[in-house]
């Protein structure tokens, strides 16, 4: 795929939301990829990329965050710019002020402004009413962000994104099975998603995405299999069981149903013997966290969604998935404020 030289892609998206990638061109994910790719070997050089300087972002948060929180403060930072952190109980965002009115105090005072939270409506209405690019940090539903810096990842370990085969194992039907399934089908790359039935994502969004194939050659296959759907695997991804937000009772049938589906080593030796993991983190690998700990005495497990061993091992690339999200959050904000 032939991009955009780099001036181009810097002001070509300027204005836009970034909300779920659906609206974005296979061509328009290329070239904020091989943006992130830049700003990640100038961060290393030690150039400076204020280009945004005297601009400021507000960053919404109402759901807790280590990577994104951090990405997007950082990516702020390095661009000139300053940032307002409003966390899940300080704001008056949906308890005392509607979002259309929390948008339009907010696009008057900021060039930008991020939200993590619940429903995917609530990041849209934002959008909607803020007259500045509104950047999508996770809902239930999708984590646009969080793609950039997988594909980022996939392209720095393989040389590219078309025809690599991507399983997902776990719950299908949430924020980051959607979300794969969008990226993959956009970029040309064959997604598979392992889970049980009830799991998988919605014929809604399957179809949607199978549109998006068409133009890409991309393929996507839903499978219970874990032997079938993960040989041969390029790349072998998972996502905690409960995701932020579900409430605790659920805890206990999804790990019934998810066992099967943990990412363990007989899986990473069935897929290719180049293969990589990767996890959006957090991730439950050991007992080393509050949640790990209580949910493992309690349902008599050490590790949950993937196995300390394929975690720490050399197939795994999480951190540097983890890094890349600063890289390409702060392609996303480059892009979109324009020059
Ligand atoms: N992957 C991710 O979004 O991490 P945080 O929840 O720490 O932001
Ligand atoms: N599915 C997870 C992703 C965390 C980054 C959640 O929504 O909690």
């Amino acid at each position: 795929m032939e991009f955009k030289t780099t001036r181009q892609k810097k002001t070509e998206l300027k204005g836009r939301n970034f909300l779920t990638l659906k609206d974005f061109t296979p061509d328009e994910i290329g070239g904020l990829l091989e943006l992130a790719a830049e700003l990640k070997e100038k961060k290393k050089k030690g150039v400076p990329v204020d280009i945004h300087r005297g601009k400021n972002v507000a960053l919404i948060f109402e759901k807790t965050s280590t990577r994104t929180r951090c990405s997007f403060e950082v990516a702020a930072h390095d661009l000139g710019m300053g940032s307002t952190y409003l966390d899940p109980k300080s704001s008056q965002i949906g308890k005392k002020e509607s979002i259309e009115d929390t948008a339009r105090v907010l696009g008057s005072m900021y060039e930008g402004i991020e939200y993590r939270g619940y429903g995917q409506e609530i990041v849209e209405e934002l959008a909607k009413f803020a007259g500045v690019p509104v950047w999508n940090g996770l809902t239930n539903e999708y984590h646009p962000t969080q793609m950039l810096a997988d594909m980022l990842t996939i392209q720095e370990n393989f040389g590219k994104l078309k025809g690599i085969r991507l399983v997902y194992l776990g719950d299908a039907r949430y924020n980051m099975g959607n979300s794969y399934m969008i990226a993959c089908a956009k970029m040309g790359m064959d997604f598979v998603a392992c889970a049980p039935k009830k799991y998988f994502p919605s014929p809604e969004l399957v179809e949607e995405c199978m549109e998006y194939a068409k133009q890409s050659g991309a393929t996507i296959t839903l499978t219970e299999d874990v032997e079938v759907g993960t040989r041969d695997a390029d790349v072998i991804c998972t996502d905690v069981w409960v995701s932020m937000g579900e409430p605790d009772a659920v805890w206990e049938e999804r790990i019934r149903d998810l066992t099967p589906y943990r990412v363990t080593k007989k899986i990473m030796e069935n897929a290719k013997d180049t293969a990589i993991f990767l996890h959006c983190l957090p991730s439950f690998h050991d007992l080393k966290t509050e949640i790990g700990k209580e949910m493992g005495e309690r349902f008599g497990l050490t590790e949950m969604e993937v196995t300390d061993e394929v975690f720490r091992s050399s197939q795994s690339k999480v951190f540097q998935e983890a890094e890349n999200r600063m890289h390409t959050i702060k392609a996303v904000m480059m892009a979109t404020l324009g020059e």
